[in-house]
């Protein structure tokens, strides 16, 4: 789903579904004389052109990092995020935050999410939750999902190997408690 190309070698099919917009990466992508600010809001718009390119009704979601990471530690101007939030919002699709590495204290909230002031209907973590100790990864969804799936009259058949294993919730909650004891977030 992600726009490193080089992982793109492996696509079938059903990935040219992914659409890619510009990154809101001002000292590559932005213009002489563009400030900072406005450089976040054409970034932004880029969403809405896509959208409006492909059709409000052919798009469910826009998912991206609050910040990125393996992607080159872009970080977004602060008029990125809230434009993008307002754009999310009009078109009524989801917003999925990938916060795998941004996620557990990162950037001094929580969740970059927090910092951004946006509102996403799922996030991905991993990483940080565990402090790396112990692999676990999961996704929180919001009212809205949870919704969907409990007015779907099927089950929500999914499943992996080692889902909700318990040495590895039980290092999260420790690793967890030790972040809010030692107020590693604030500080
Ligand atoms: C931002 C981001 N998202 C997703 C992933 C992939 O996560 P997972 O290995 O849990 O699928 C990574 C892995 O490094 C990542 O950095």
């Amino acid at each position: 789903m992600s726009g490193m190309a080089h992982m793109h070698a492996h696509s079938y099919p059903l990935y040219e579904r992914f659409r890619h917009i510009m990154d809101p990466y001002w000292y590559g992508e932005g213009k002489d004389g563009e400030s900072l600010a406005d450089f976040g809001l054409r970034a932004a718009r880029a969403l809405e052109d896509e959208i409006l390119a492909v059709g409000p009704e052919n798009v469910a979601a826009f998912a991206a990092e609050p910040v990125q990471g393996a992607g080159g530690v872009k970080i977004p101007p602060e008029t990125y995020w809230p434009e993008v939030q307002r754009i999310i919002d009009k078109y009524g699709i989801l917003l999925l935050a990938d916060e795998v590495i941004t996620g557990f204290g990162r950037i001094g909230t929580w969740f970059a999410s927090q910092h951004y002031r946006i509102r996403p209907n799922l996030i991905t973590f991993a990483k940080a939750v565990t402090s790396g100790y112990i692999p676990l990864s999961g996704v929180l969804v919001d009212d809205k999902i949870v919704a969907a799936l409990l007015a779907h009259e099927d089950d929500f058949h999914h499943g992996y190997t080692f889902s909700g294993h318990p040495v590895a919730c039980a290092v999260a909650l420790k690793n967890l408690e030790i972040m809010e004891e030692e107020r590693l977030v604030p500080r």
